[in-house]
């Protein structure tokens, strides 16, 4: 079993999505605890009442990004995390966690990117007037929503759509694809992990 730690900096409730499908069904991975680099994050509330262990600190506490993420690379060592799960963490992860997790960290993002990378997609879509948008998860790079795609799916924007009616779709889409694609993923890489044992 995987063991996968969260970020969020806000509402988290594709967090709470992956808890719910990691409690309920056998996913292949376990939410062991949700970090936010916001004291006052209602992620933290949902954790609480979810009985996900969280752990909550600000960058300003530290002299620089370097020091801030070597405090987060030790509390994942000690947890002995495989795999990092980006659910609207609002900051870009830096060489220190990069290095250390290659390949091991994932993100969601509400746009078919490489459209509308970076704050307010939803906002941008709808700025621009295209008609089909969506979301993407994938892989985590020093960019701003570059890395490798690993899953997408569109969503239909009708022109009387609000932004928060375009909002709810996206959610919904993000609440199932989320479960699902890190449980296709991390089943992926423990079936490599076997194979790689037995050969
Ligand atoms: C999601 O729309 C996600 O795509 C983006 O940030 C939002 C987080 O929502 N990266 P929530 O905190 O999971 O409710």
């Amino acid at each position: 079993m995987k063991r996968v730690a969260v970020f969020a900096s806000g509402s988290g409730s594709n967090f709470e999505t992956i808890v719910k499908a990691a409690q309920t069904e056998k996913i292949g991975y376990e939410v062991v605890f949700l970090f936010s680099d916001q004291e006052d994050a209602y992620a933290l509330k949902r954790a609480q009442q979810l009985n996900v262990p969280s752990i909550a600190f600000s960058p300003k506490s530290f002299g620089d990004k370097a020091a801030y993420e070597l405090e987060l690379l030790n509390v994942l060592k000690r947890e002995r995390i495989d795999f990092i799960v980006l659910a609207g963490y609002m900051r870009l992860i830096g060489p220190t966690l990069l290095n250390a997790y290659i390949g091991r960290i994932v993100n969601i993002h509400p746009s078919l990117l490489p459209s509308f990378p970076g704050k307010d997609a939803i906002q941008q879509a709808l700025n621009k007037g295209v008609k089909v948008t969506g979301v993407t998860i994938h892989y985590v790079d020093a960019g701003m929503d570059t890395g490798p795609i690993i899953a997408q799916e569109a969503v239909k924007i009708e022109d009387t759509d609000t932004y928060l009616q375009l909002q709810k779709k996206i959610q919904a889409i993000e609440h199932e694809l989320y479960p699902k694609t890190l449980a296709k993923l991390l089943r992926e890489d423990e079936e490599i992990a076997n194979e790689t044992s037995i050969n």
